[in-house]
């Protein structure tokens, strides 16, 4: 008997944070505190996990974030299990960021930061149409290599000369998403 494998995506609730907090750890490099996971039960559709065949093998964490007059949606954490990736559990995660922010309408762009190493995820999202805007330098506190690149799809058409006003201002005014992080 053959069966097609599912993807599915299922909200966050206090019933299952606790296997979100285990994809997270085991995933990415860098630790969430408390607040982070507290933010997620309050998030409905930005906080996703993904269930592969009814298994938890993936997540997406987004919040809503504001730049000036821009209106930006960040995508904090996207990850699924090594074991899982290559099967389009990204990309469903990512379809249904990029489904919410076409259906709200109202957001200037769509943007995540990635350590400069990770060839893969910036494989991954410029296949989404995601650009290299900025690079951080010392983003990352105990990881290395410790500087991010800053990954950006426009959703709005922005004036000739804008970007590159917008990616100095990043610099400094980025509702702390320009700070540096923390890892493990
Ligand atoms: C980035 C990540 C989320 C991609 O998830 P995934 O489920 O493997 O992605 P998909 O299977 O949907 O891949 C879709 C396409 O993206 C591209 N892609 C994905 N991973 C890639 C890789 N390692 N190298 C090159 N291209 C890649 C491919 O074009 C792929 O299509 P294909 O498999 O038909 O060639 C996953 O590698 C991951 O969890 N990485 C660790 C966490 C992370 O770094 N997240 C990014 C920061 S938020």
């Amino acid at each position: 008997m053959t069966r097609t494998a599912a993807i599915e995506l299922g909200d966050c609730t206090h019933h299952n944070l606790k296997q979100l907090k285990k994809i997270n750890s085991v995933v990415f490099p860098v630790s969430y505190n408390d607040r982070f996971y507290l933010d997620v039960l309050e998030s409905g559709e930005l906080c996703k996990l993904a269930f592969y065949n009814d298994i938890v093998v993936g997540a997406v964490c987004c919040r809503i974030d504001t730049l000036g007059h821009q209106r930006r949606l960040y995508i904090m954490t996207l990850g699924c299990l090594s074991p899982y990736r290559r099967l389009g559990i990204g990309t469903v995660m990512l379809n249904h960021i990029l489904n919410y922010v076409e259906n709200d309408g109202n957001f200037d762009n769509i943007f995540l930061h990635v350590q400069l190493n990770n060839e893969g995820a910036i494989a991954f999202y410029k296949k989404f149409g995601f650009e290299v805007v900025d690079k951080k330098q010392n983003y990352y506190k105990r990881i290395e290599p410790a500087d991010a690149y800053v990954l950006q799809k426009n959703l709005k058409n922005i004036p000739e000369g804008t970007t590159s006003a917008i990616i100095q201002q990043n610099g400094t005014t980025m509702n702390g998403t320009s700070s540096s992080i923390d890892s493990n």
